[in-house]
């Protein structure tokens, strides 16, 4: 049994009251992501934000990816929520912790129909005002990080699914040319960052995605900086546009890189061993489309865990959508991308049961905890989950597992009744145990 590729011990993955933990069969490929992705000459990534950058979570995002989108830090809303009045708290946070782990910054977003403060959505603007107000953002925000960030996505999401652009206050404030104006004064405040246009449902050939190439194809005639194409993909589970790699090429023949910006993979919950199995194949295969095109420079993942992704609150039903579940385990999209990526996995990618460990109430000298231990994609008929008390806990009873203590170390083996934990299926057992001064939570070996 191993613990998390993190570089510290699982215990130090607990962030403020999130007691349960995994310890997962499966353990990360040995190689990081941001090794295996330097080796192909790529740039891996994922959407951070700002206050969770420590524990586990500033872990996984320093030691896996070599590149770091502020998934909410940079909007207009966020950084200018009241007009001339600036908060770059955790966009300055996000940049330093980057530039910390030697990490590239993409910088999202500066032009977008949405998360704009409500002082400039709810003004009245004549054109020119509204010109002078993008170019303010522009100047000011670019300028500020000038020589930090490698990338910007200048403007997000100009089009409708039918190829026009989309109604917005700055296309009918300014007109198309508001796009062209946006990456100039872009480049005027920074250039040495590439400029990007970015965009979802622009992953495969499609009448959105030939707007886009068209768009790209008279900017670059017209002499507009434009570097670059952001694709989204944000996929649904299995539906992978099978004309991806050849729309990637279609734009880096364009003469620009091509980045995916913002990759997930939601699937309707519960997930289960062949949902997670799919997931996995459709990571593998968006990471293998952008390693088989030389200008496909970054994959970015929008949020690497379960727990930090914009997917259930949009979409209820749906989740479990990124590479990491919600107690920052690897789940089997992880080892996809590490193998689009050249790596090899250690564990067969199969399937694994893990054992959650959580305290359901406590009180001043005791606590009632509980241990799960789910699998997926593999079975046990028996059981044996082990941890060491690190401060002192003493057990004094369990119910459905039969628990002993000789020291700090504790073993509880499966009861008659529920030795067998099926695919995709768990079991609980709970247990009652004194504690004083401290109760951190311990490591649960399985086996
Ligand atoms: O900050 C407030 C918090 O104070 C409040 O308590 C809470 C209650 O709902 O809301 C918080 O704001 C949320 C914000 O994320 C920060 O967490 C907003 O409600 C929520 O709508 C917002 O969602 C963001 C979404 O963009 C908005 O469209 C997601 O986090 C962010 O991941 C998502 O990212 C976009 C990309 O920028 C562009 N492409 C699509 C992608 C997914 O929608």
């Amino acid at each position: 049994m191993r613990s998390l590729r993190t570089g510290l011990p699982l215990a130090a993955l607990v962030t403020g009251a999130a007691l349960l933990l995994s310890a997962p069969a499966a353990h990360a490929a040995d190689t990081p992501l941001r090794d295996l992705a330097a080796a192909k000459g790529k740039v891996v990534g994922t959407a951070v934000t700002g206050s969770e950058l420590t524990g586990g979570y500033g872990d996984i995002a320093g030691a896996q990816f070599s590149s770091l989108t502020p998934g909410n830090a940079m909007k207009w809303g966020t950084v200018e929520p009241t007009q001339g009045s600036f908060d770059w708290t955790e966009a300055d946070q996000i940049v330093a912790f980057a530039q910390a782990h030697n990490q590239q910054v993409r910088g999202h977003t500066l032009v977008w129909h949405s998360q704009n403060p409500s002082w400039l959505t709810n003004g009245t603007w004549t054109s020119a005002q509204l010109g002078s107000l993008l170019q303010n953002h522009i100047s000011t925000e670019v300028g500020r990080y000038k020589g930090e960030i490698a990338a910007w996505d200048v403007v997000n999401e100009p089009f409708n699914e039918d190829g026009t652009y989309r109604s917005t206050l700055w296309y009918t404030g300014l007109g198309a040319n508001y796009i062209a104006q946006a990456l100039t004064w872009a480049h005027a405040a920074d250039p040495a960052a590439k400029l990007y246009i970015n965009d979802y449902n622009v992953e495969g050939v499609n009448a959105k995605s030939t707007a886009l190439y068209n768009l790209v194809k008279s900017l670059r005639a017209a002499g507009v900086p434009i570097d670059g194409v952001g694709l989204q993909a944000h996929l649904i589970l299995g539906q992978v546009p099978a004309t991806l790699q050849q729309n990637i090429q279609r734009f880096a023949d364009l003469g620009v890189d091509v980045a995916i910006t913002e990759l997930d993979v939601r699937m309707a919950l519960p997930a289960d061993a062949t949902k997670l199995a799919q997931q996995k194949a459709d990571f593998k295969s968006v990471v293998a489309a952008c390693v088989a095109v030389t200008r496909c420079v970054n994959v970015t993942v929008w949020g690497f865990t379960d727990a930090d992704s914009w997917v259930p609150g949009t979409f209820p039903g749906y989740g479990a959508a990124t590479p990491y579940d919600e107690n920052y385990a690897p789940k089997p999209a992880y080892y996809g991308v590490a193998e689009a990526l050249g790596g090899t996995t250690t564990t067969p990618p199969t399937g694994a049961c893990s054992a959650t460990y959580g305290v359901t109430s406590q009180w001043n000298t005791g606590f009632t905890g509980q241990v799960t231990i789910a699998c997926t994609g593999t079975a046990l008929s028996s059981w044996r989950a082990s941890w060491t008390y690190g401060a002192g806990q003493q057990l004094t009873q369990a119910w459905n597992a039969t628990c002993t203590q000789s020291g700090a170390a504790v073993t509880c083996t499966n009861a008659s009744y529920n030795g067998t934990v099926p695919d995709g299926g768990s079991v609980t057992f709970g247990f009652n145990a004194s504690w004083s001064g401290s109760n951190p939570v311990p490591v649960v070996t399985l086996g």
